[in-house]
């Protein structure tokens, strides 16, 4: 039976191409939850909502119709049809997208649509690997495997950089710095990372290369 699996991690952490490359092998779905905030963060801008009002934000998020292409080869998102799977990336909204996230029933809204599309993997037999923040400990506690993906801050900054500058990235992580301290911090309000959850396996990809990482995911997933 294909499994479900459950990754959590900081940015930056190798948890978004880790997880989509592991899903790959696996040949099973592959669901990115960030993106899901990400998205409902867009949407809220788009409209010119005052993220500083959780009703107000709760109100947009209850009228946004999500969604979320699971296919590992090309997974999406869109918002009542607009496809914003590049536009979620933008810095813009990662700088914003704590506040969102942050609000008590944005995240229940949302999480209930995540355990839907991990339970129709689970019973269609698709299987899939789940990643986000909570997914080990809040929407999944039940997945066949349970990983937390951490890295040293300076690998993750590293990467972070990488990933928004390509080959450049390494002269550019002074510019990324304070986005992905101040998102730790923000995002530790919500969701803290330091210990795994009893029954979560702890990966430190640190000093891992990419294709280490998938392989150390895949054997945690086998064993
Ligand atoms: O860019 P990065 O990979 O760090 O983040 P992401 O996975 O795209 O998630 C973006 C933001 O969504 C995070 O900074 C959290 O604020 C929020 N998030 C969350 O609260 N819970 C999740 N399960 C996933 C993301």
């Amino acid at each position: 039976m294909p499994p479900v699996v459950a990754i959590d991690g900081p940015s930056g952490s190798g948890k978004s191409s880790v997880s989509r490359a592991a899903a790959q092998r696996l040949d099973v779905a592959y669901l990115d939850t960030g993106a899901m905030y990400r998205a409902v963060t867009w949407s809220a801008l788009e409209a010119g909502v005052d993220l500083s009002d959780p009703q107000a934000v709760v109100d947009h998020v209850d009228s946004v119709g999500l969604s979320v292409g699971v296919d590992p080869e090309a997974p999406t998102i869109a918002v009542d049809d607009v496809d914003v799977t590049e536009a979620v990336r933008e810095s813009r909204i990662s700088a914003v997208v704590s506040a969102v996230a942050s609000v008590p029933a944005v995240r229940e809204r949302l999480i209930e649509m995540q355990r839907s599309i991990i339970e129709q993997a689970r019973d269609t037999g698709l299987g899939i690997v789940a990643e986000g923040r909570d997914i080990t400990t809040v929407v999944a506690p039940d997945a066949d495997a349970r990983i937390l993906l951490v890295a040293s801050q300076e690998a993750r900054l590293r990467r972070r950089a990488e990933q928004l500058h390509g080959a450049q990235g390494a002269q550019r992580i002074e510019e990324i710095r304070d986005e992905v301290v101040r998102r730790d911090s923000d995002d530790a309000q919500v969701t803290a990372f330091l210990e795994p959850a009893p029954g979560v396996t702890l990966l430190d990809t640190s000093e891992l290369d990419f294709e280490e990482s998938v392989a150390a995911v895949l054997a945690i997933v086998a064993s």
